[in-house]
């Protein structure tokens, strides 16, 4: 009796679209990716659930184990898609609709992870204090006509340990040396507060060049006690003499214990696809990872740039050394 009532129960429970769903573990602002869940449950009717974590993501799975109840979970930088990666809460996922959306640069070559959004770290320089034409290089923020006119975030904060990453991978460490020591010689102020607090430095005329991404700009426009700071700058794409402009993503994981494998992976796919990463453009001054995908007309008006190739799991790789070398030449003191 008990097995044929609860034999009957699941048979009911696996017809009932009420058990379609995806259990989302996110590190982004649930306003961020509310259209997007909106519109993967307007195509598909699996309603979606998300869980905002502002930290501890990684630690949270890690905890819960093989009983969590998550699917994916979605976060930022390549650090913290490489930390999930680590503890092991994540689990490959074989898709070709991801490797056919996403570029390789962009995702996990073992299929851990996949980047739905990408981000620029580029240079915001004043209008009025910096001409056209006078940085085209992350190697040329180190030029002694920089001295005291350079603002910065913390070296080792995880946006500048991905962009010291790649310092490393373009020119080896004892450039990248040379270059973070020559950077900190720029230095208008010691490092301190975010991106953003940079772009008001530069606006109060501290300094005249800074170090941010790219979103920023998006974001302090829609700000009213901001716009002004993003008025006062310009974007610059910067490259490395031998590579491209440094890049990071959001992305996407599925976990290790995911109870809907199934409609996860329709998630995850979802994100990749034109719809949504239309969506994305629009939502939240990223660049769409999906070739062909039109920038937001904001986000298109900073100009075209070349971005770099090396894929972000090689400069998860490099992190420790980045770490390292900031705190032996004590950059942010
Ligand atoms: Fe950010």
């Amino acid at each position: 009796m008990t097995l044929r009532l609860t034999t009957t129960f699941t048979a009911l429970l696996a017809a009932s679209p009420a058990l379609a769903e995806v259990n989302i573990y996110s590190q982004r602002q649930p306003e961020l990716i509310a259209p997007i869940t909106e519109a993967f449950t307007a195509k598909t009717g699996i309603e979606t659930n998300v869980v905002y974590l502002d930290q501890g993501l990684t630690e949270r799975l890690s905890a819960e184990g093989s009983r969590s109840p998550a699917d994916v979970l979605m976060t930022v930088d390549i650090a913290r898609l490489a930390q999930a990666v680590e503890a092991g809460v994540t689990q490959p996922v074989d898709s070709s609709v991801l490797q056919d959306n996403i570029p390789a640069q962009f995702r996990d070559p073992g299929n851990q992870w996949f980047g739905v959004t990408s981000r620029a770290r580029i240079v915001y320089a004043s209008k009025d204090r910096v001409a056209d034409g006078e940085v085209t290089t992350y190697e040329d923020l180190v030029d002694p006509k920089w001295q005291g006119r350079i603002c910065t975030r913390s070296g080792t904060h995880p946006y500048n340990l991905a962009l010291l990453s790649a310092m490393i991978e373009h020119h080896g460490y004892d450039a990248a040396k040379d270059w973070a020591l020559g950077l900190k010689a720029n230095l208008a102020r010691k490092p301190q507060g975010n991106d953003r607090a940079q772009v008001k430095a530069i606006w109060a005329g501290e300094c005249d060049i800074s170090l941010g991404n790219t979103y920023y700009m998006g974001e302090m426009l829609e700000d009213p006690e901001q716009t002004e700071w993003a008025n006062s700058v310009r974007i610059i794409f910067p490259t490395f003499e031998n590579g491209g402009t440094h890049m990071n993503v959001s992305g996407v994981a599925m976990t290790s214990a995911a109870p809907h494998r199934e409609d996860g992976l329709k998630f995850m796919e979802f994100l990749a696809s034109p719809e949504a990463q239309e969506i994305y453009a629009q939502a939240n001054h990223e660049f769409p990872v999906k070739p062909g995908v039109p920038r937001a007309d904001l986000v298109a008006s900073w100009g075209d740039f070349t971005a770099d190739a090396v894929n972000l799991m090689d400069l998860a790789a490099l992190r420790g050394d980045a770490l390292r070398l900031m705190e032996e030449i004590d950059f942010d003191g």
